[in-house]
């Protein structure tokens, strides 16, 4: 049988997106390690249950003896690396967390892939690939009219998010210019697409929309992201991951710069169209509530460079992406019901009074 991949976070949003896509386009084996925290759910992978390819591994990446245990078992060709956590609100109200995965467990995973790496043959050794799933968070914010970040844009972090996330991008640049471990590293924009765990802006205003729940929107508004579907960033990682060079960084994105509340408004006409509310338009659910503090001002990615070497281009526009994306929730209705249980639910609370208490003290500070 071939050699698996091992990929981390494999139970997250993009992680699983990443596993079920793998499987389909390539029939190649999968080992998931996921600490299943909560932004992991078995139930994204559940398709796979009794799948002979998929071997789900509930641990940490932090876990050394587990790693070394489960890459000699395995003997895997490559290890994708999505563990991480990703939510720049929960790394401002709790950023410990942060360090300890993106940095703490990159650097372990490093060092256990180091040592089995080092011990393979010669066929092998030079067949393996690290590959790291970042962020274009970890550039900065861009002026309005500034050109989109590079592959040779300086990291200039601004949350404890895509501050822990550089660092990562570092240990796994030094690694391969110390060690020589054969890294890849990936900076993409923001996804958006099924099993999106409704803390991020999209699945957020969709479920609480069709809740009927206030639609929060962080200050004016007018923050920039680049948005890019799911499907389309897990086909960029097999062509990195099969044709990258070796060391190298590849910025990967949508073409596809919008402000939040444009967001907003587009997500609210396909609910319109798609499952009309009989007391209004989705719209007048929308309430400016006081702003992330440093919030990133604009990200844009520039995406030449897969395109020009390995000839990747998104497939998604963001219109039939989005659509694709509100469809899958209002069929998912269960998936959603599930996800909003326990954990989530005490998220919700301490991030979202928070901000009502700020408004109420500072109320000059909350446009709209
Ligand atoms: P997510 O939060 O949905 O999933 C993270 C997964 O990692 C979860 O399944 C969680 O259980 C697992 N995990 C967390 N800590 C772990 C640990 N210590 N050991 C093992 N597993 C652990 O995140 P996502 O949105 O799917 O992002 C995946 C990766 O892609 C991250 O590295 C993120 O920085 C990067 N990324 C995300 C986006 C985006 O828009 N979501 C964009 C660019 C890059
Ligand atoms: P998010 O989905 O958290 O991704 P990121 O911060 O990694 O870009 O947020 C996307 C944008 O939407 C960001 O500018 C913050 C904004 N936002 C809101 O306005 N309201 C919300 O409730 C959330 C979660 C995000």
């Amino acid at each position: 049988m071939t050699s698996p991949v091992l990929v981390t976070g494999g139970a997250g949003f993009i992680g699983s997106n990443f596993v079920l896509d793998w499987i389909a386009a390539t029939g190649e084996p999968v080992v998931t390690l996921d600490a299943l925290t909560y932004a992991g759910n078995r139930e994204n992978l559940a398709s796979l249950e009794v799948d002979p390819r998929h071997h789900f591994v509930h641990g940490d990446i932090l876990d050394r003896a587990l790693l070394d245990e489960l890459l000699a078992r395995h003997r895997p060709r490559a290890v994708v690396h999505f563990a991480a956590e990703s939510h720049v609100d929960r790394s401002i109200h709790g950023p410990a967390a942060f360090v300890k995965t993106n940095v703490e467990g990159t650097f372990t995973l490093l060092e256990a892939t180091r040592q089995h790496w080092a011990g393979l043959a010669e066929a092998e050794r030079s067949a393996f690939r690290f590959l790291h799933v970042s962020t274009d968070e970890v550039y900065g914010s861009l002026l309005p009219d500034a050109p989109a970040f590079t592959e040779a844009h300086a990291h200039a972090p601004n949350s404890p998010y895509s501050a822990s996330k550089a660092a990562s991008d570092h240990l796994v640049r030094a690694w391969h210019h110390t060690y020589g471990l054969p890294v890849l590293t990936t900076n993409c924009s923001n996804n958006y697409g099924p099993f999106h765990f409704p803390e991020k802006l999209i699945p957020l205003m969709i479920v609480n929309a069709l809740a009927g729940k206030p639609l929060p929107v962080y200050g004016d508004g007018m923050q920039v992201r680049d948005w890019l579907y799911v499907k389309d960033h897990c086909a960029a990682i097999r062509e990195v991951l099969a044709h990258g060079r070796v060391g190298e960084t590849y910025n990967i994105g949508g073409w596809n710069e919008k402000p939040n509340v444009e967001i907003v408004e587009t997500v609210c006409a396909l609910l319109d169209e798609m499952r009309p509310d009989p007391a209004g338009p989705y719209l007048r659910l929308v309430k400016h509530v006081v702003d992330r503090p440093g919030h990133d001002r604009r990200y844009a990615i520039d995406a030449r460079k897969i395109e020009r070497e390995l000839g990747w281009r998104p497939e998604e526009t963001f219109e039939s992406g989005l659509r694709k994306t509100v469809r899958w929730y209002l069929d998912h209705a269960g998936w959603v019901e599930r996800v909003q249980t326990g954990a989530y639910r005490d998220w919700l609370s301490t991030n979202y009074a928070a901000r009502s208490q700020a408004e109420a003290g500072h109320v000059g500070a909350v446009p709209g």
